[in-house]
This record gives structure tokens, sequence and C-alpha cells, in this order.
């Protein structure tokens, strides 16, 4: 389906906008994923069409607008305080909209709780209505009604004329959102819906219009990248679309996230393999190393099928990285499961972990669950996992040292001794000493020394 913003609402708010606020400034704050990241791109695309420009500072803001996360409690607390700061700014200024959208909104007791406590909020829209917002934004300037609205998932994506991204040479793609899986501990399928994949000439069309205007990163975005294409009329595997994306003229690199261990292919890793713009890694969340843990997490794999997959793709691709999620403290956990963890993390070698401490999210099958092991302990486990973790990703980065990597320069450093940062085809961090002019461009980097979490390098003249 294709949503073009251009239509008449667009025209339409953009007047009653400009009619309304002198310079009308924006502001929008993104919590969570690099999927909420890139559904801000698109809003923030059709406001700067509607007329808005748009402002770090929130005081300046005619609009500002939280794109919420709902993965964790941790998330949710934090978007209440950051709504709750705006209560006196829109008693000095009433006509400022305040508006959340994403995933935290999609759930009925929040829009309650907004409804209750937040009574300066007038618009709340869900995953499903972001294409809505210049309509949504002109009746509220029209008619000074409230909007709360989660319907709208008619197991479509809509296609977005304009994007305004973050960033000139790194683009999020999204090429499916929502997910059908159900893990016993996530609210995702709950507040993105079903799976629902873009067409695949359109997915191709917008990496050729980045590339084209000087984008070198594709990131390729869905819940669970393996099951693209499944639900489409007719159907595409992920791998078919890799290599249509790897056809695309230009000097750029591709990388995808998130896989799901369950839909994973060898087809997948074949194609990984042969594909030389595509990234040498895979983020593949295991979760946990216990087959009793990730039954009752309903992952639909088992640790020896996740091992099998590892071993097939440093088979392959004997470079290959792999990165990974896990949650400490399932409800069910005991130690002696916590400890195969710990025992998969040292067989694979994951070069990076992102880590999290289980969160009851009301509405899963997992919030029923009785939790028995105290915080305490949980933080322990925790700390035993980080530290396993420092020591493999030390043992990992010192082998880089001597090695040239060739790597898109995309920001600052954050240590002293060097001042610009990258990422291997593998996407190790290398900090390394060059000019900003480099930012942007692909350079060479000799790798010269290593910590736990990221290396250091000294560029190469070409
Ligand atoms: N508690 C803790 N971590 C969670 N994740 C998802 N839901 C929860 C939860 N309820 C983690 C998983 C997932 C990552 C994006 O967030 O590890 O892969
Ligand atoms: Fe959540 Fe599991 Fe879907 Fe990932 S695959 S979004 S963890 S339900």
């Amino acid at each position: 389906m294709n949503y073009n913003i251009y239509d008449k609402n667009i025209a339409e708010s953009q007047k009653i906008v400009l009619e309304k606020y002198k310079n009308p400034k924006a502001y929008v704050h993104t919590f969570g994923c690099q999927q909420n990241v890139s559904d801000s791109e698109r809003i923030k695309g059709m406001l700067k069409a509607m007329g808005y420009d748009f402002t770090d500072k929130i005081t300046d803001a005619d609009f500002v607008l939280f794109n919420t996360c709902a993965i964790r409690e941790g998330a949710e607390l934090k978007i209440f305080g950051n709504i709750g700061e705006l209560k006196h700014r829109k008693k000095e200024h009433p006509d400022m909209i305040i508006a959340l959208c994403g995933c935290m909104v999609q759930q009925d007791r929040i829009i309650e709780k907004i409804k209750k406590s937040y009574p300066f909020v007038s618009l709340c829209f869900g995953t499903h209505l972001t294409h809505l917002l210049p309509e949504m934004i002109k009746n509220i300037l029209s008619n000074g009604k409230k909007i709360f609205r989660t319907d709208g998932d008619d197991g479509t994506i809509p296609e977005y004329v304009d994007i305004k991204r973050d960033c000139e040479f790194k683009a999020n793609i999204p090429i499916m959102n929502g997910c059908n899986n159900f893990c016993s501990y996530c609210i995702v399928p709950y507040v993105r819906g079903r799976e629902k994949s873009r067409m695949p000439d359109d997915i191709i069309a917008e990496i050729k219009e980045a590339v084209n205007s000087g984008v070198k990163e594709i990131t390729l975005l869905g819940q669970n990248v393996n099951s693209y294409g499944k639900n489409l009329a007719q159907p595409v595997s992920f791998a078919e679309l890799l290599r249509k994306a790897n056809e695309v003229k230009g000097d750029f690199i591709i990388r995808f996230m998130t896989s799901h261990p369950k839909d994973c292919t060898f087809e997948l890793i074949k194609t990984i393999a042969e594909c030389e713009k595509v990234s040498k890694h895979i983020h593949l969340p295991i979760q946990s190393g216990s087959n009793l843990v990730l039954k009752a997490m309903n992952r639909g794999y088992t640790r020896e099928k996740y091992l099998e997959l590892v071993n097939f793709a440093k088979e392959k691709i004997p470079e290959i990285a792999f990165t990974s999620d896990i949650i400490v403290g399932f409800p069910t956990e005991r130690y002696e499961d916590f400890l195969e963890t710990v025992d998969l993390i040292k067989q694979v070698e994951f070069s990076q972990l992102f880590t999290f401490i289980f969160s009851k999210r009301p509405g899963t099958k997992a919030a029923e669950m009785e939790d028995i092991i105290p915080s305490s302990e949980k933080s322990k486990w925790m700390n035993q996992l980080l530290e396993v973790q420092s020591e493999i990703g030390y043992k990992l980065n010192k082998k880089l040292i001597g090695r040239t990597e060739k790597i898109l320069a995309d920001g600052y450093g954050k240590s002293e001794e060097a001042c610009l940062t990258g990422r291997t085809m593998q996407n190790t961090i290398v900090d390394f000493k060059g000019s900003p002019e480099l930012i942007g461009k692909f350079v060479n980097v000799k790798i010269t020394k290593a910590t736990p979490f990221a290396t250091f390098g000294e560029l190469i003249k070409n």
C-alpha cells in the first residue's frame, strides 16, 4: 500500500500549521530500538513537509513528540518522567501539542494512565497510525479535540514519500514490522501486531535512493528479519532480499538485525558468505543457554540447534562475528540454568552481548509465572556474566591487532587518544586518530590495540 503523504492531508495540515504558528518548531525524541529510530525518521519527514522546523530544545517547540518503548519497565518509567516535566511548559504555551506514539502507547493501561494523570497530552497514537499524523495534527488544530487511537493494523506497512534521516551516510531501512513469535517474556507482538513485510521492490528502491544520495551503510531492520516475505502474495525469503540488495550498484555495506535463531537458515549463512557488501556479523539473540528456560520462553530452538547453526556459520565464514541478547533472571531460571548460559557463551565466543535483567511485562505469559529469584541474586548473576563476556571480548579484540580493516568513519570516538570511530565488517568498534572531514567516508585502519569492548587503530594512507 502506498500512502502518498503529499495528498491533500499534508497540504491542508501545512496550511493550518502555518496559520497557527509563526515559525513552527517540532521536537521529536526517540526511545528504544532502531525500529523506533526509523519510524521517527519517517515522522520527521512528514513534519518537515507540514512546515515544521526542528529544535533540540523542548522549550522552543510547538509540537513535542515522544516515540516510546515498552520492552522493559525501566523504559516506561523514564518516559513518564519526561512527560511529567512538560506540565508547566504547556501552561506557558497552551497552543503547544504534546504527543506520544510508539509501543508503550499501544497498551490500554497506558492510555488510561495518560488520560487520568497527564491531561496536558493531546495526542496518543499507536504503532499502526504513523502515516496519519498530518491528519491528526490538522484535526487537533482545527477543533481542539484530543485524539487517543490504537487501531489501524490492516496487515500492511505504509510507504512514505519523504524521510528525514538522522545521518547523511547511514540509513535504517525497515523491511518488516511486527512479530508472530510470542516469546513468553516479550511485549512486542502485542504492541507491534503480526508480521507484515514491505514489498521487495519498495525496499530495493529505498536502498537505491539512499545510496544515490551518498549513504554508505544500510541497515535492514525487522523484529525477525529471517521470516521476511513469508506472508507476501509472492513469498520472498530474506536471503533472496539480501542478494537483491547486494546487487545494487555503489560502494556501501549492508547490515541487518534482528535474526531469530529458529528461522535462521543455512541458506542465509551461505548468502552472507557470498555477498561481498553484506556485513560478516549476525546478531542472533540466544536469550538463555538452558533448554528448560528456552522452552519456558517459547523460543522454538534448543541450545544444540543454536550451536549447530553457529558452527556451520563459522565453518562457512571463518571471520564471522556473533552478537547476542541475554535475559538474566527469567522466572523459571535457576542457577544451574544460568551456568548453562555461561557455558554457551564461552563456546560461541560472542563479540558483544546485550544483557538484560528480566522485566515483567503485563499481558505476557511470563508475567504470570512465579518469579522466585531475588533481584540481588539476579544482579550477582549478571555481574558474573559480564565478567566472562569481558574476557571473551578482550580475547577476540586482541586477535584483531595487526589487521588492516576497511571502516566507515561514522563519528567522534569516546576515548581521549582517538578522535574518530567506526566499525569493521564484523561490527567491532575501532577508534582512530583522523580529521573530522573523514566522517562519512570509508578509510583503511590498522588495528594496534584492544580492550574488552573496542579496538584502536592507525589510519593507513591510501
Ligand atoms: N525483560 C528483559 N529483557 C527483555 N527483552 C525483551 N523483553 C524483555 C523483558 N521482558 C530483551 C530480549 C530481546 C531484547 C530486544 O530485549 O533480550 O532480544
Ligand atoms: Fe519479542 Fe520474541 Fe518477537 Fe523478538 S522474536 S520481538 S523477543 S516476541
